[in-house]
């Protein structure tokens, strides 16, 4: 009898152990799940150091762009879409079909995404291959295409971007859009974008932005923005 109750009890602490560790695992699925959910969206990496694209945008200006305006937007992103439809949406779904706070934190995101990627140390120079022959094209030449982007975004008002986009056909725009405004929304490509919010300028040009526009031209990563093309 003994050895028969020594066997059941032993039976019932594994059934036991057995339950507890797949509750165990239940929630800790569940914990992870809640954390996937949490950092879903993700700033792209910066493919350079914070200091690289000096003097033309300063170490400071970087840092706190990169690490938090962009972030907040990303922090802002991942609280919002939590019990949404976007909440398993890839980023350009949120952009196309949201509005509101989820527009505006997805936008900011896609743009600075596509911003911090179209510079490097030591860029400049000129657009290469299709795109510099649809440039020179639709604009006359290059110094007459970065007049015009200039232009639109020096005469922005108030806060946003100034985009090179192209449509279906590989025809080239250059649009204006206001806050967190992607040529997505209208159905068009982003092949390069320059962030006209102050935040992207203020501490080394202050109040002067068409200063700050001639010089980006001076860091802009040809070989990235001319695979978008
Ligand atoms: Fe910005």
């Amino acid at each position: 009898m003994k050895a028969i109750h020594y066997y059941l009890l032993t039976g019932l602490f594994t059934l036991s152990m057995i339950s507890c560790n797949n509750s165990n695992a239940k929630n800790n699925e569940n914990n992870n799940s809640k954390n996937k959910v949490n950092m879903k969206f993700e700033k792209v990496a910066l493919p350079y150091a914070t200091d690289a694209l000096e003097p033309v945008i300063s170490k400071q200006t970087v840092e706190l762009h990169y690490g938090k305006h962009h972030q907040a937007y990303v922090d802002n992103l991942n609280k919002l879409v939590v019990g949404t439809k976007f909440e398993n949406a890839d980023l350009e779904t949120v952009v196309k079909e949201s509005d509101g706070a989820i527009f505006n934190n997805a936008g900011q995101i896609l743009n600075h995404n596509i911003y911090f990627t179209s510079f490097k140390k030591d860029g400049g120079g000129e657009p290469t291959g299709m795109l510099a022959e649809a440039i020179n094209e639709q604009f006359g030449s290059f110094d007459k295409f970065k007049e015009e982007f200039n232009a639109a975004g020096t005469s922005l008002f108030g806060s946003g971007w100034v985009w090179l986009a192209k449509d279906g056909s590989g025809k080239l725009s250059i649009l204006k859009e206001s806050n967190a405004g992607n040529p997505l929304t209208s159905g068009l490509t982003p092949v390069l974008g320059f962030d006209v919010w102050e935040h992207s300028y203020y501490l080394d040009y202050q109040n002067r932005r068409a200063e700050h526009l001639k010089e980006v031209w001076k860091i802009v990563d040809w070989d990235v923005v001319s695979a978008r093309y």
